[in-house]
Order: structure tokens, then sequence, then C-alpha cells
């Protein structure tokens, strides 16, 4: 699997999200099997860039190659500008988002609202990849398959692309319209992988070994790219590489090693956000753990208990004495196989 010149240790992908995808998570489902990890959004508007928010996003520091960092916006010339700035901080690779449909982004017409917008979208797409070919940098795009039902036009942006000089292109199976409602399709990831030449990601609703060896089959997508099915279970990426070259599951993580993921993370969490009673690094680790516990047994109730603590160290004694106290009545992860996407929501 290559991106552009770029070789992929293998074809699982840890999808962007806002909020999770930060470098001490990225660099955790790359330990754990990931060959490829895109960072959070990064917005292009340049008077956001000094924010705390937007520098920790583009803090590259220790992580694996290959750096790919996602930019956010709506205006081709200020996308050139972020890509030619997250290049200079060590993005190996630049991925334009059309595939958020946050109201945040939305509204000023970015994410994938731009699918709406064709014209946009291209000149975007061609500011971008001038800004980063004589970097020797390659470009990717993330969209949906279409605005909505009746406009489903993946195959014609991601055409467009294409002649424009992406070098890849990743579909999530829903509309902008659907949200994250109802279940993806794979068909218009097949046909948009008919229509390129460049590799294509098949995205949405993969959560389980079988799941990611159906998807494969039915869009003949090169790779493919797994978003919630990895919070709280980071370690999917190599439970679906063992079964897609062998056929047969990996057991359950132990109870012990489950623990021990879970501190390195949190370890890494807190120096990027901070130690500080109270602060960012105490707050937005209790995502992760809630994640982590939600489908083991008493784990709900540690959530609500854990969720009251104001200190890292606190948090972190909890996490290890709860992970603790499971390992006395079980070996390996008792839910673990169960999974705990719930992606997939019928209306
Ligand atoms: C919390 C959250 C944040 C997300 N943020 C982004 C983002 O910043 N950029 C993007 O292209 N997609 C974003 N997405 C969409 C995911 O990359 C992915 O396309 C979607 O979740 C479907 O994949 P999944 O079913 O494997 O989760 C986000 C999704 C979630 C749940």
């Amino acid at each position: 699997m290559q991106i552009g010149h770029i070789g992929l240790a293998n074809r699982l992908f840890a999808a962007p999200m806002a909020g999770v995808t930060d470098r001490p998570f990225r660099q955790l489902c790359k330990r754990l099997g990931a060959g490829y990890a895109v960072s959070e959004m990064v917005t292009s508007r340049k008077d956001l860039w000094a924010s705390l928010k937007t520098s920790r996003r583009a803090d590259h520091d220790g992580e694996a190659a290959p750096i790919a960092v996602q930019i956010a916006g709506t205006d081709a010339q200020m996308m050139a500008e972020a890509a030619a700035y997250n290049i200079d901080r060590g993005a190996q690779i630049i991925d334009i988002n059309m595939g958020c449909p946050a109201k945040k982004v939305c509204n000023k017409w970015a994410g994938s609202a731009l699918m709406q917008d064709e014209p946009l979208a291209l000149q975007i797409i061609e500011a971008v990849v001038a800004a980063c070919a004589p970097r020797k940098v390659p470009v990717t795009l993330k969209m949906r398959t279409g605005w909505c039902d009746a406009q489903r036009n993946a195959v014609r942006i991601a055409r467009a692309a294409e002649s424009a000089g992406v070098a890849m292109v990743a579909v999530h199976g829903r509309t902008r319209e659907q949200g994250y409602k109802g279940c993806a399709e794979y068909d218009t990831v097949a046909a948009v992988k008919a229509a390129l030449r460049i590799p294509v990601v098949a995205n949405g609703d993969i959560d389980t070994p079988e799941k990611a060896r159906d998807v494969i089959e039915a869009t003949g997508a090169d790779a493919i790219m797994i978003g919630r099915a990895a919070q709280g279970r980071p370690w999917i990426f190599r439970e679906i590489a063992h079964f897609l070259a062998t056929g047969e599951h990996l057991p359950a993580p132990e109870v012990g090693q489950a623990k021990a993921w879970l501190l390195e993370h949190l370890h890494d969490h807190y120096g990027l956000y901070g130690w500080d009673d109270a602060g960012a690094g105490v707050r937005s680790a209790r995502k992760h753990i809630g994640w982590a516990v939600r489908a083991l047994p008493g784990g709900e109730a540690f959530r609500t208990r854990m969720n009251r603590l104001e200190s890292c160290e606190a948090q972190f004694s909890a996490v290890t004495d709860w992970f603790d106290q499971l390992a006395q009545s079980h070996h390996r992860l008792p839910s673990a196989g169960a999974a705990a996407n719930d992606a997939c929501i019928e209306d």
C-alpha cells in the first residue's frame, strides 16, 4: 500500500476524529497494528494557528512516520497556506477534509459541505496540490458519498481529484445529510474504487474482523479506515490484521496487557495536555477511559466514579486499581470480542 511515494506498513487506517485522534491516540493505534493514522483536522484559519488547541493538533513530537495532517477550510489560498504551514511542522502527507458533517465546519462551507460546491472543492484541491507538489508531499482526500441521497457525487469529485493530482481518496459510506445515522453503504465506495487508478480507502461502520473482510470484498478497496470502533479498543487493528492474514481470531487481550496499554496512553495524554489538577489532561482523558471500560463488568459504575476525579494522579491510580481488581477475576478482557460500536443506528 502506497500513498504517492510513501509506503505503508499495512492497509489498516485509523480515521481522523476531532477530539480523539490526537498524537497519543494515533501513536497507540500505530503501535497496535494501524499502518496509518490521520491527525484531527487543523483549521486553515491563520488566526487560530497559535491557539493551544491548534498547536496541540500540529504537534507530532516522536510520532511514527508517516505523519498525515488533515486540513479543513473553505478558501483555496488559505488551504494552500495551511498545507505549507503543516509541512513545515512535519506533515509528510496532507489530507483535505470533505467528510466532516459538523455544523461548526459546515456553516463555513468546509468539511463535507464542500461536496455541494464542486467547483470550489476542485479549486481547493488544485491549490493544495500546487502547494504540496514542489515539497514532494502527497495530497489525499477524505469525503462522503455525497451531499444527500439525491446528490451522490463522490465518483465525480473523486475522478476530478485524481486528475488534479490527489494520491488517495478515502470514502465514508454515508452522505452529509445522514450524519452518522443509518448504516454505511459500500456500493458508492465500490463505484469510486472502480473509477480510479489511485488507492481508495473504504470507511464506515467497520467494527469487527469479519466486517473488515466483507467491506474489502464488497468494495475492492485498497485499504480500510476505522474510527469509532477503535475508541477504547485500539487493538482492533491487530485483531483485523491477524484475521485477514490467517482467517482466525486473536484471543482477547489479557487484562494486564489492556491495563498497560491504557496507562501508557494516559501517560502520553497527560504529557500533551498537562498534568495540572482539573486541567485539560484529566478532563480529556475521561472519554478514553470511559470507552476502555464501557463494555467491561462494572465499567459503567467505575466511569461515573472516575469522572469525579480532578487530578491526573488520582485518575491514573484509580484506573490502575480498577484493572488490578478485574484481573483477579478475569485473565482476559471478558467482552473484548463484542463490538463496542454504536455506529449503525437504525431510525
Ligand atoms: C468524534 C468524531 C470526530 C470526527 N472528526 C473527523 C474529522 O476531524 N475529520 C474527518 O474527516 N472525519 C471525522 N470524523 C469521521 C470519521 O473519520 C469517520 O469517517 C466516521 O466516524 C465513520 O467511520 P467509523 O464508522 O469507523 O467511525 C469524526 C468522527 C467522529 C465519531
